[in-house]
This record gives C-alpha cells, sequence and structure tokens, in this order.
C-alpha cells in the first residue's frame, strides 16, 4: 500500500516537536553517581529514529563539546536535519538515512548516551530485535539508554479504536491524509450509532475528540503504522536484558516523585513478590497510574561509580508561573509554595548551586526544589567552562529558528547555553524575538508577519474575527512575554 515503507509511514513527515526527555543533563541528575556523563564534558550521543531531528540538532548546538549521531529511515527527515546542521553550522551532527541494522554496522564509536523516543512500540519485532543488536554492539559499559514508548495497560482500551482506524485506511482511496480523514470520521459515525464498544468504553470518545483535533502528520505516525505495540514493561526490560541492561531511573522528575509516592502502596499490594523484584514493582506501578507512556533510563552492565560535582540549578520558568497544586504526573502534588517561590525568585539572577538554592527555602528547602523540579520550572545548569563555545552555536541555531517562525508554526525550543538543553518558546514569542533582534516593535513585527500569511493568533481557542483585535491580542500577549518569559530567557542564555 502507497505511504508505507516496511510497515512504517512515509507519505507524511513527522512532526517538530522538542522532546526535553532526550536532553542528556537531566538523565545525568536522574543518575547521580552511576552517571556516565559529567555535566559539561564530553560524551557521544546517538537518537535512532529522530524524527525530524529537531530534538537532535538543539542538543548537538548546546553541545558543541560532546558529538551526536542519529539515523531515521524516512529520507525527508534526514533532510530536515541535515538543513538544520548545515545551516546553524553544527560540525558535531551526523545523520543517516539507514535502518537500525544496516546502521549499526556502519563506522560508529561505542556510544555514552543512546535514546529512543516513540520507536520501539512503532516498530516490529524484527526492528525492536535490531535495537537490541544495535545497543549491544554500540554501547558502552555502564552506558545510559533513555526510552520513551507507549505503554500497557494505559493504551489497552485505545487499541481496538486504532485496528479500526487503520483498517479503514488500507481500504481507503485517495492520499494517506485522505484516508485518515475518512477513518476518523467511521469511527465518528460508529460512536454516533451507539456502538457497543464506546459506550462501555466512554473513554474511547473524548480520546476520539481528542483525535479530531490533532494534526494529520501526527497521527498518520501515532496510529496508522503497520506496527503499533503499546507493550508491558516487564516485556521491555526482558529484551534490554539482552544487552546487559537494567531499569536505572525514571528520566522525569515528576516521574521520580510520583514513584515515592506510590512506593507504600505498590509494596503493601504486591506483597513479597514486590519487594524482591524491581520489574514487577514497575508493572504494578503502571497498573497503579494507568499511564499511557512511560519514559525511561536503562544502564548497561560494568560501569563504574563517578564522584559528582556539586549540582547546579537554573530557572526554567518565572515565579508567576508557580502554582500551588498541580498533577504533573497522574496525582496531585501539593507545592510548599512559599518556599518554592522564593527559591525559584532567586534563581531568576543566574544558576545556583543546590546548598545556596536550598537555604532560600529554609526547613521546606528539598521539598519544594523537588516540586520545582517536578513541574520542570528548573533544570540542570552546567559549569561556566566552556559557556562561550556553546553559546556561539545556541546563537547560530536560535537564529535560523527565529527566521523559520516566519513562515511556520514548528520547532517550539531554544536552545540554552546555560542548562546545556532546550526552553520552550512558542511561534509568537520567536517572532518578538525575532523582531527585537531587528530592532522593530515586537507587535506590529508579529501582526503584519501573520496578517500577511492569513494567520492570526487564537483567542480562548477561537478565532479572532477583526484585524484590530487581533493586534489588540497581540499587544496583551506581548505584555506578558515582555514580563514572565524574556527575563528567564535573557538568564538562560536563549536570547543575546
Ligand atoms: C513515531 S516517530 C518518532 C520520531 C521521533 N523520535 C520523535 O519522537 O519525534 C518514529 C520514527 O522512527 C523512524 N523509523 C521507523 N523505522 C525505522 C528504522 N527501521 N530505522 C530508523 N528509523 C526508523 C520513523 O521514520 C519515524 O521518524
Amino acid at each position: 500500500m502507497r505511504g508505507w515503507t516496511d510497515g512504517y509511514v512515509t507519505e507524511i513527515g513527522y512532526t517538530y516537536s522538542f522532546h526535553p526527555e532526550l536532553q542528556p543533563w537531566p538523565m545525568a541528575e536522574a543518575l547521580g553517581d552511576r552517571s556516565p556523563i559529567q555535566p559539561g564534558q564530553p560524551f557521544d550521543y546517538c537518537e535512532l529514529g529522530f524524527g525530524q531531528g529537531f530534538s537532535l540538532a538543539l542538543l548537538a548546538a548546546a553541545n558543541p563539546q560532546a558529538r551526536f549521531w542519529g539515523n531515521d529511515i524516512n529520507p525527508d527527515h534526514v533532510a530536515h536535519a541535515r538543513w538544520l546542521a548545515n545551516d546553524a553550522g553544527l560540525s558535531n551532527l551526523t545523520v543517516s538515512p539507514l535502518g537500525f541494522a544496516d546502521y549499526a554496522d556502519s563506522d560508529l564509536p561505542v556510544f555514552d548516551v543512546v535514546a529512543l523516543h516513540g520507536v520501539w512500540s512503532w516498530v516490529g519485532p524484527q526492528q525492536r530485535a535490531e535495537i537490541v543488536a544495535f545497543l549491544d554492539r554500540h554501547l558502552k559499559p555502564g552506558g545510559i539508554v533513555y526510552l520513551g514508548y507507549n505503554v500497557l495497560p494505559g493504551w489497552a482500551q485505545y487499541l481496538p479504536l486504532r485496528e479500526l482506524m487503520l483498517a479503514s485506511a488500507r481500504r481507503g482511496q485517495g492520499s494517506l491524509a485522505e484516508r485518515i480523514t475518512g477513518s476518523l470520521a467511521l469511527a465518528e459515525q460508529l460512536r454516533a450509532r451507539d456502538a457497543g464498544y464506546f459506550r462501555v468504553n466512554p473513554t474511547v470518545g473524548t480520546r476520539l475528540d481528542a483525535l479530531l483535533e490533532r494534526p494529520v502528520d501526527y497521527l498518520a505516525h501515532e496510529y496508522f503504522n503497520e506496527s503499533w505495540h503499546p507493550t508491558y514493561f516487564t516485556d521491555v526490560a526482558q529484551a534490554l536484558a539482552a544487552a546487559g541492561l537494567r531499569l536505572a531511573a525514571q528520566v522525569r522528575a515528576a516521574d521520580r516523585w510520583e514513584e515515592g509516592a506510590l512506593a507504600d502502596t505498590i509494596l503493601t499490594a504486591g506483597g513479597q513478590a514486590a519487594a524482591d523484584d524491581p520489574d514487577f514493582r514497575e508493572l504494578l506501578r503502571d497498573y497503579v497510574t494507568n499511564r499511557p507512556f512511560r519514559r525511561d533510563l536503562f544502564i548497561r552492565d560494568g560501569g563504574a561509580v563517578q564522584a559528582i560535582p556539586p549540582h547546579l540549578w537554573a530557572a526554567l520558568g518565572h515565579p508567576r508561573d508557580l502554582l500551588r497544586r498541580a498533577t504533573p504526573a497522574t496525582r496531585p502534588l501539593e507545592v510548599p509554595f512559599d518556599a518554592a517561590h522564593a527559591m525559584l525568585t532567586a534563581l531568576q539572577a543566574g544558576p545556583m548551586e543546590e546548598a545556596a538554592l536550598l537555604a532560600q527555602g529554609g526547613g521546606e528547602g528539598p521539598a519544594a526544589l523537588m516540586a520545582l523540579k517536578a513541574l520542570d520550572l528548573v533544570a540542570p545548569a552546567l559549569p561556566p567552562d566552556g559557556y562561550d563555545q556553546r553559546r556561539d552555536a545556541c546563537a547560530r541555531l536560535n537564529a535560523l529558528l527565529l527566521k523559520d517562525a516566519a513562515a511556520a508554526d514548528r520547532m517550539p525550543a531554544l536552545a540554552s547555553p546555560v542548562t546545556g538543553g532546550g526552553v520552550a518558546v512558542d511561534r509568537l514569542g520567536k517572532l518578538f524575538l525575532a523582531a527585537m533582534q531587528q530592532g522593530e516593535e515586537p507587535v506590529m513585527h508579529a501582526f503584519t508577519t501573520l496578517e500577511a500569511l492569513g494567520q492570526r493568533v487564537l483567542r480562548d481557542g477561537k478565532p479572532i474575527t477583526s484585524a484590530e483585535r487581533h493586534k489588540a491580542e497581540l499587544a496583551e500577549r506581548w505584555e506578558s512575554f515582555a514580563r514572565r518569559r524574556l527575563p528567564v530567557l535573557h538568564a538562560l542564555g536563549a536570547v543575546p
């Protein structure tokens, strides 16, 4: 069938997201003295199945002291990643269109980190075996594997919805995009006719409504591959054990916080079997949270324990972004607000060592830092050594991203030489920053750029009907951006 290569969608390119889970320094922070990489030092990193390659290129810009490799079987994806690497002068990034098996046979070093986001459960058994063989051959002893994948039982109710859509698309007419649209229409029709599947699984209707809002490039890759296998954690752990890999940590601080919060529940319910077997505990945790996606860090046997330098922290958000209660994983987190607010305020002046930062929070310092980490309001910062080289490489990529925003709404982040990672900036933010760099008035620049393309931002999710109201909306957004976002971006070195 047209549009599938080895069962994988190639007719439509993937989305241009930035995935924070791929960043090396939060991985190192999560792993502590077991991390094979040290803040700001050289390392070798590989991303398998990198999609459009935006996250990989951003990490290469933010870590010019390190070397980055990656592959993707879709030639358009590789062309996009090469464009980013060439136009931003990222000589430390090398990408390949080879599939996993051929890529393993090519001239590659052994890596400190191999990362796969949204790949494992989107390819078939043969490709998963090729991935394990790749890791066995190209990962250092003690090296890190990041794996982000769809997990059971969180996806259980939705498997028949995907089967319905795929079966319909296989039989449909026209382009893949048209067949995808047709398959969603069929699902809507069945729901409208009170189909039993929708009746006894009410959350499926909610999921269908969400799918109807998503762009076709996301849907194509998320739901319309021939291979799509949400999997149990224990099956993944068993497959990776063949390459000497064991689960070491959750990469997201929010998931580590929740892990601690659920530990008693899991041990009480699971008894001795759970106490003895960490993989079984993880399986139970997936039943308790019912989360649909895991973000795991595995470590390969044979590594050494390393002394870790004092942690440095940088602010990713403004004190006004702080909430008293939030749900960063699957259950609510009560934030020690005053302590967290004081710490985030102190960080606005620039990175701080952990001991000094904790002192700002008094007795609640440790709980407040955990909350700030879980809410992604702080990130590990790199030592000052190498800052100038990082700043120059980030500035080249960021200039390209600001230029790109004039025409397209994609790649929603900028590179930070302070964290060696990314910071979220939407298209409008990038238009404001581009105006500032060109010495133009930000609101008028955003207004004329968008109006010339016949585009307007939404207000409360609804279209704005007049140019005057559009300008007023942009002025409001600029006021908030200048007050809350710009100072953070300056402190992160993401804007000069
Ligand atoms: C769901 S997408 C995820 C892309 C990217 N990692 C992300 O999360 O943005 C899966 C990616 O795997 C790539 N892929 C599929 N089979 C592959 C193979 N055998 N070798 C290399 N890449 C492959 C696809 O082209 C696609 O870009």
